[in-house]
């Protein structure tokens, strides 16, 4: 019996990843084909997804040898918030990658000291989401009338997030040279029956999910619960929700302008616009008053083409910096995988990263404490390199830290002859 207890099974897997790279090869594992398809994907040919890795890679370090400092601080001041490390949790709808799903996100979050941003097709209310006592951007994307849009932002506020990430880059460009993952319309008899040979080889998923259903009675539903009618309880099915956004015209920059008054108005909390890639835009966008700006590709979701983010971070970070008198922080996502990846961003003029993949990959690898281990792994990049270059803190980061082949720098949107200077420096 005592040998019984003491026995420990030599092959059991220590849940601790060393590297994002090691995450995702557990998601990969533990995920259905579809689920893990989704999360990977890239829109058309993937070049955009691509670049946004390559080009962290192209970016050098130059370390010292003697001269490292004892103390080494990450804190960081963005969009009027305290944060611990300059890592943002990205909104991404995570449906069926964890039962917990956001909820485990934002526990992830709060016990880290970061932001949480929360997408509006979430899978868990901003409730249950604030609840956690993180601290919470709500993600919004141009969708609906403006009616809904207020009773949306509204009931944000009402939940106690601190701010509203607008993300207005999204132009449907859906094909995928290697085929879009299958989601159904909702998780019934017949989607599970027609799923069942691409989940029957992923027991412990089925094993969370079934956990779920034992304690709720309740399957996944796939709902945007977010988007949901005033006094409705649950919101449309995600086909729904994206029905409505696709429907809705385009908006205009003075949408934008509308939508920060209207947000100012509500809740006087900081308004972020989310996925600019042009220099002329963000020059707009500091017109329209906003209070932060996301430089992003959307993770190469959307056009296909549009170069890494990280090539469009110091064009802007400068361009904005002038325009806004310091005033406005720019922040960047996209291909963000290591702590080096955020020293290189934050050289290059970004206040902070976002993550999307990399916390998605922690989560469905090891629930909330897979996503706090996701961010300590940066965090102690993000540490190693700072000692290696000699700083005290990631406020210190500037080009000259890196090392930036010639012509690295995409500025685009921007006159002729000032991108011309660019290239030559
Ligand atoms: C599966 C998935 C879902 C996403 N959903 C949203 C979303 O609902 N709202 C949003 O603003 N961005 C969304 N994004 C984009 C992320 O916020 C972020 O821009 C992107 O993931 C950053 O690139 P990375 O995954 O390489 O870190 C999503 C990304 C992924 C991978």
């Amino acid at each position: 019996m005592l040998l019984m207890t003491k026995f420990e099974n030599p092959w059991k897997q220590n849940p601790w990843f060393e590297s994002v790279a090691v995450a995702q090869e557990r998601a990969r594992k533990r995920l259905p084909q579809p689920v893990y398809g989704a999360l990977v994907a890239g829109s058309e040919r993937g070049q955009s997804v691509a670049d946004n890795q390559a080009a962290f890679a192209e970016l050098g370090l130059a370390p010292h040898v003697v001269g490292q400092l004892p103390e080494r601080s990450q804190a960081t001041m963005v969009f009027g918030q305290q944060i611990g490390l300059p890592v943002i949790i990205s909104p991404t709808g995570v449906q069926a990658v964890h039962p917990d799903g956001e909820v485990a996100v934002a526990r992830a979050a709060a016990a880290r000291g970061t932001i949480m941003g929360l997408s509006n097709f979430a899978s868990k209310s901003v409730e249950d989401v604030t609840a956690t006592g993180a601290n919470t951007f709500f993600q919004m994307y141009w969708t609906g009338d403006r009616d809904t849009m207020v009773q949306r932002m509204q009931r944000a506020h009402a939940a106690g997030v601190r701010g509203l990430i607008a993300t207005l880059d999204w132009s449907f460009s859906m094909g995928r040279d290697w085929g879009s993952p299958e989601i159904p319309e909702k998780v019934d008899l017949k989607a599970m029956i027609r799923l069942a040979p691409k989940v029957a080889t992923k027991p412990r998923w089925m094993w969370q999910f079934g956990r779920q259903f034992r304690q709720t009675g309740k399957l996944p539903d796939l709902t945007a619960p977010n988007l949901a009618a005033p006094g409705e309880e649950t919101g449309p099915t995600f086909f729904g929700a994206y029905y409505e956004w696709m429907t809705t015209p385009p908006p205009t920059w003075d949408d934008v302008a509308w939508m920060r008054e209207t947000w100012a108005q509500i809740s006087g909390t900081p308004f972020v616009l989310k996925g600019v890639c042009r220099v002329d835009d963000a020059l707009r966008a500091v017109d329209a008053g906003v209070a932060g700006i996301s430089v992003s590709n959307h993770g190469g979701n959307n056009l296909d083409g549009t170069p890494a983010a990280i090539r469009m971070v110091r064009p802007i970070a400068e361009a904005v910096a002038q325009a806004s008198a310091g005033q406005v922080d720019v922040v960047m996502d996209g291909g963000v995988r290591r702590g080096s990846d955020v020293v290189k961003a934050l050289a290059m003029g970004a206040k902070a990263v976002m993550i999307g993949r990399a916390y998605l990959w922690g989560l469905a690898a090891n629930g909330q404490a897979g996503v706090e281990n996701v961010l300590d792994v940066l965090s102690g990049g993000i540490d190693s390199a700072l000692r290696g270059l000699a700083l005290a803190s990631t406020g210190e980061l500037r080009p000259e830290h890196l090392l930036i082949p010639d012509g690295f720098d995409r500025a685009l949107g921007v006159p002729e002859p000032a991108r011309t200077v660019r290239a030559g420096r």
